[in-house]
């Protein structure tokens, strides 16, 4: 009764993998109970956990081809393109199929955007690339597009691209303060990428050491047209999740990531934890620091442990 925050599944919104030519899921190990979908198996999983109430997925997909530019992200037989159309003609409009919007996944090097002759992430030729990703999702039929690749300028882009397009109805879920953590290890196992030369992301993500810097970047994307934005990870970032609820007034979502998940799944394996009630406290505590929805690949299990 007295009882001040509660987790529904209308909170969770669950990251799923589609994996271009394969005949069978394929288990990704450090993500334990994740896979790599083939499309079938991803429409089976997305009725059963609609069935168990999750409102949402957010699709990535993992192609077989990469280039310099990550092109299958805007092919419109790409995966992710199909997968969408997949679960709009099961669902329609009793589903919200959020697409990542990024490169990273397709890129030969691993980075969130094409690269300038010295080597570096080119922002504002990425842009370009974003725009044409945005129009196949919403092609497809994507009700939301979520740019993961922390761009200057990308919400705008985006924005503009989506209008011109027809596609004023497709809302913008921004990635906003997005950090370099470590804690994206097993993301990349289940997408296959490495960061050419063993590079890393910190030219374009956040400081994990900065909340003030965070909150400027999730102001502009909010000013860009971002209609919900995004912290992430979560349960290390409690702080800038409350300060963004205390200070704004847009739905704000937190992403619980792979790294979070995978160091539960490892100690509960060991006998050192209870796996379902460390779940239900970590996603019910970023909840009740402000995020109104969760990425979480817990999100079957808390839906589940819900009934
Ligand atoms: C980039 C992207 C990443 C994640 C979501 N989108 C990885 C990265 O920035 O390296 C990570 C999600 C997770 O760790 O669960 N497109």
């Amino acid at each position: 009764m007295v009882r001040e925050s509660r987790l529904h599944p209308d909170d969770l919104i669950a990251p799923l993998f589609v994996k271009e030519g394969a005949d069978a899921p394929v288990p990704i190990a450090s993500l334990p109970g994740q896979f790599q979908h083939t499309r079938e198996s991803l429409r089976q999983e997305v009725r059963e956990i609609r069935d168990l109430g999750v409102p949402a997925v957010v699709l990535f997909g993992v192609p077989e081809h990469k280039d310099p530019e990550g092109s299958e992200a805007w092919n419109p037989d790409g995966i992710v393109q199909l997968a969408i159309q997949d679960l709009k003609d099961d669902h329609g409009d009793e589903l919200v199929v959020i697409a990542d919007l990024c490169v990273d996944e397709y890129t030969s090097h691993g980075h969130c955007g094409v690269l300038d002759a010295s080597g570096q992430p080119d922002n504002d030729a990425t842009l370009e690339l974003y725009e044409q990703i945005a129009v196949a999702q919403a092609t497809a039929g994507a009700d939301i597009c979520a740019p993961s690749g922390m761009m200057d300028g990308q919400v705008f882009a985006i924005r503009e691209a989506l209008d011109d397009a027809g596609f004023d109805q497709v809302a913008i879920l921004a990635y906003a303060a997005k950090f370099a953590t470590a804690l994206y290890g097993p993301f990349r196992d289940a997408v296959d990428v490495t960061i050419e030369g063993g590079g890393n992301r910190k030219g374009y993500q956040q400081d994990v050491a900065n909340t003030r810097e965070a909150m400027e970047e999730i102001r502009e994307d909010i000013g860009e047209g971002a209609d919900m934005v995004m912290i992430k990870p979560a349960m290390p970032y409690l702080d800038l999740i409350a300060r963004a609820r205390q200070e704004l007034d847009v739905p704000i979502a937190a992403y619980h990531v792979s790294g979070e998940y995978a160091m539960v799944h490892a100690a509960a394996q060991n006998g050192w934890l209870e796996l379902e009630a460390v779940a239900f406290e970590h996603v019910g505590a970023i909840k009740r620091a402000g995020a109104d929805l969760v990425l979480t690949y817990f999100s079957r299990l808390i839906a589940q442990g819900l009934q």
